[in-house]
């Protein structure tokens, strides 16, 4: 297993460019499985998570491959439906192969994909939403298991005791763009990687309306062709990168990165103190004085992402005064707290809120990485440290962040990849 090796207190200065958003892929690799000809998504980051996405399409007897960033997929002919443990239990985002299974072969199994270190990730609203559109679904030996033979357009209000669900409002309506019939998904998540894969589906020749939108009106269609789209780029890797300028006083501009996918981060940045300026093809972040801290509670889009939340701690433990950060998607997401204690931040959880006492200094140390965002968390205070940091466990940084060590080198980092001994 590999782990980082930081010397923090360098200031970062340059051009960094923002990688394809994994999570936009992810639904939008599994919605080629929607049509039997040969689809091919651009600007595909390289990361475990699309390698295992891969594999996933593979075990259907799809052909599927990555070249550099883009991934071919020909599913002509597969007849496969069962997505199994081994599998999903590595990626809980697998889930998104229901809908596309369900409304192409009128029948799905796939693993029960469980809870995770963020905390419970139930799956009801999925559940909620393929009902909707008559599917018959059970639940046995760890598996769903679903038959979509009588499928047809339903009304469904897709939200939950957090809100709206990303994968739940792509499951519904990849299953509902081939299903007789109008659909309407009230409530639907609009994030920036829905409306991306409503963009993809469009493509392949779905009617859908409300692009972006909490309202999807699907009328479904007999049959889907190929298509070639490029995804849009990751929103939360260019916020980290912004946080990264933030806390070593910096100036960082990033290439491929858009304002309007950033809007709540950008709101209490600026508010902070941070500029933050549009440039031709990207955005440019520039410390320029001293930050406030800030109040922030995290939503659905376009609210404050959850997938910034630990990032964002990391900021709040090096700026002066008392900040809060408030988990209103998962409660229980707060893993880092520790691991930035052992770097001496002030950090006190009083229910679903971290309360952040700024500390003039973090001291570098051994940590270890808990879940993707908490591990961008531990490099960023890693970044601000002084001395050596170790970022142990760092096979989740792999699943979501392209290249990090290099692309923060070439922003003057100091910071290189090791083989645990
Ligand atoms: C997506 O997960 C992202 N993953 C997550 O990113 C992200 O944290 C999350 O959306 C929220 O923005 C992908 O897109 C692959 P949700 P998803 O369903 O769709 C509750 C990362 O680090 N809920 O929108 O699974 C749920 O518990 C990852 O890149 C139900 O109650 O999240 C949460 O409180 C981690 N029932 C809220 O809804 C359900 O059936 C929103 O979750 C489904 C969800």
């Amino acid at each position: 297993m590999d782990k980082l090796v930081i010397e923090g207190g360098r200031r970062l200065s340059g051009t960094v460019t923002v990688s394809g958003a994994k999570n936009a892929c992810l639904p939008i690799i599994a919605a080629t499985l929607l049509t039997d000809e040969r689809s091919v998504i651009r600007n595909v980051p390289s990361l475990r998570d699309m390698a295992t996405m891969v594999k996933i399409l593979r075990n259907f007897n799809v052909k599927a491959h990555q070249e550099g960033d883009k991934i071919t997929v020909e599913p002509a002919g597969y007849k496969k439906y069962t997505a199994p443990y081994d599998l999903v239990s590595t990626m809980r985002a697998s889930i998104c192969v229901l809908g596309p299974l369900l409304a192409k072969q009128k029948r799905a199994q796939v693993s029960f994909p469980g809870g995770c270190i963020i905390g419970p990730r139930p799956i009801d609203l999925h559940i909620k939403g393929l009902e909707a559109l008559g599917a018959k679904i059970k639940i046995e030996r760890g598996y769903v298991i679903a038959d979509g033979s009588r499928m047809k357009g339903g009304h469904v209000y897709l939200g939950g005791h957090f809100g709206s669900s990303v994968l739940a409002t792509a499951n519904t309506l990849m299953a509902a763009v081939l299903t007789k019939g109008v659909t309407v998904i009230e409530n639907a998540a609009c994030e920036p990687e829905v409306a991306d894969l409503v963009a993809f589906l469009m493509k392949m020749g779905a009617k859908i309306k409300g692009q972006g939108t909490h309202r999807l009106v699907i009328e479904g269609v007999k049959k889907l062709r190929g298509a070639d789209h490029s995804a849009i780029p990751d929103r939360i890797e260019a916020g980290t990168y912004i946080l990264a300028a933030a806390v070593t006083k910096g100036d960082i501009t990033l290439k491929n990165a858009k304002m309007e996918h950033l809007l709540a981060l950008a709101d209490i940045l600026m508010e902070s103190g941070l500029s933050i300026t549009k440039v031709p093809n990207g955005l440019r972040a520039r410390y320029v004085k001293k930050l406030k801290p800030m109040d922030v509670t995290t939503l659905p889009y376009p609210g404050f992402p959850t997938d910034m939340q630990a990032q964002f701690m990391s900021l709040m433990a090096v700026t002066g005064g008392i900040s809060i950060i408030t988990e209103k998607i998962y409660p229980e997401r707060f893993i880092h707290i520790a691991e930035l204690g052992r770097m001496g931040a002030n950090i006190l959880l009083e229910g679903p809120s971290a309360i952040v006492k700024g500390v003039k200094r973090l001291s570098g140390a051994d940590v270890m990485a808990s879940d993707l965002r908490a591990s961008a968390a531990l490099v960023l205070a890693g970044l601000v440290a002084e001395g050596r940091t170790d970022v142990h466990r760092i096979y989740h940084l792999d699943r979501g962040y392209e290249r990090i060590e290099e692309k923060l080198g070439r922003l003057g980092a100091k910071i290189r990849r090791e083989k645990e001994k």
